[in-house]
């Protein structure tokens, strides 16, 4: 007999929703012998950065919030390890599996790896090879205690690999992102509504054509020069196209701080707080193209084959770049309108789907789990 195991799943901050979606339903799938149940850490909080994202995704509540909220990356990944580790008492779980590489997916890994508990990591072997980013030293820290790694593109075994990691711990399962991109692309919201809701339905009669940006990382918007100047040059760029940004939490306080925010007052620029999940989608499926510096939306604009340019030096997605629509373009205002201009001429990049982005990843990594710890120690 198969024995059922039980996995707490850790979410806490947006773009982890997306990918613990469909993992909770593969989890819930009769035939599946886990028992999944879903922490979240707080980590965000505010209904446009978490609640609506629940509801959209029907994500199931959390079975536990550990209520954190934000401060500093020390105390907040310390905050969480306080307020986890008791819960592992209690719940005694055969494994913990974390997603991606926020504080939330470190601090409950090293938590449960120093307990004992089985660390299973989704989305592993990403790497930007850029220390400077937070997000760098939680990917490299989580895939050193994980037990079962899974990984979304080739390039990660490598990685790993090359890490000291061991090839039989590794899984190569596609992207549940990705999954949840085509799960709900049916039940996008239409740009048009969305952009009407912005008053800003003009920008559907003319050409027809917007760019939409998304900025939040603290290389972009927490030294003021490199912010000036990324938004002076998004203020060029909305003079040949209209552009839709919507604003995360970080970059408004930060643009309120600097005095930056009049800068982005005029007719081509729209602005928002923070967009549910299928607003969003519905955007970018009709953009023209997606300036970003995020790194779920250079998967989601391969996948649905709009143009991205980000604006990062490096990615840790290098499929995006490789196979799909991507290009790394820095903050370097020349090259960001140099890179707008070719798009507009030549339409920019074909790309194609990458392997195993096929909206099936999650069941994948199911099947595995079953067979890596339920069929294994019976
Ligand atoms: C975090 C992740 C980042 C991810 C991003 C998506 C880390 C290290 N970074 O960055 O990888 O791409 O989430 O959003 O985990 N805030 C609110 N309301 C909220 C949440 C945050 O106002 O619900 C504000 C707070 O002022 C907070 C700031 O945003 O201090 C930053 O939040 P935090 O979770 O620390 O990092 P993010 O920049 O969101």
């Amino acid at each position: 007999m198969t024995r059922t195991i039980k996995i707490l799943c850790i979410v806490g901050a947006r773009p982890n929703f997306m990918k613990i979606a469909p993992l909770m339903r593969a989890f819930s799938a009769t035939h599946i012998p886990i028992e999944a149940k879903l922490v979240h850490t707080g980590q965000h909080y505010d209904v446009a950065m978490n609640e609506q994202f629940f509801q959209q995704l029907g994500i199931p509540e959390p079975d536990i919030n550990l209520e954190v909220g934000s401060a500093g990356h020390g105390k907040q990944t310390g905050q969480i390890m306080i307020a986890f580790e008791p819960i592992l008492d209690i719940e005694k779980p055969d494994a913990v599996l974390v997603v991606g590489d926020v504080n939330s997916t470190i601090a409950c890994a090293l938590v449960a790896v120093k307990k004992g508990i089985k660390v299973i990591h989704v989305e592993a072997g990403l790497r930007s090879f850029d220390r400077s980013m937070p997000e760098e030293i939680n990917r490299v820290l989580t895939d050193q205690i994980s037990d079962l790694l899974f990984t979304t593109e080739e390039a990660a075994l490598d990685n790993l690999l090359s890490e000291g990691i061991r090839a039989q711990q590794v899984f190569f399962t596609g992207n549940v992102m990705i999954d949840t991109l085509y799960a709900n692309l049916e039940q996008a919201i239409p740009a048009q509504s969305t952009l009407s809701n912005l008053n800003a339905s003009h920008l559907f009669n003319s050409s027809r054509e917007f760019a939409v940006l998304t900025l939040h990382r603290p290389s972009n918007v927490d030294d003021p020069k490199v912010l000036a100047a990324i938004l002076d040059t998004i203020v060029e760029i909305s003079k040949k196209c209209p552009i839709v940004f919507p604003v995360h939490p970080r970059t408004q306080k930060q643009m309120e701080k600097y005095g930056l925010d009049s800068k982005l007052h005029n007719q081509t620029i729209v602005l928002s707080g923070p967009l549910g999940y299928l607003e969003l989608l519905g955007l970018i499926q009709k953009a023209k193209l997606v300036l970003t510096d995020s790194g779920g939306l250079q998967e989601e604009t391969t996948a649905l084959g709009v143009p991205c340019i980000t604006l990062r030096e490096s990615t840790e997605r290098p499929i995006t770049v490789i196979q799909g629509t991507n290009t790394i373009v820095g903050s370097d205002p020349l090259k960001i309108v140099q890179t707008v201009d070719e798009i507009f001429e030549t339409g920019g990049k074909a790309g194609r789907i990458p392997p195993l982005w096929d909206g099936e990843a999650a069941g994948r990594v199911a099947d595995i789990l079953v067979a890596q710890l339920c069929e294994k120690q019976e």
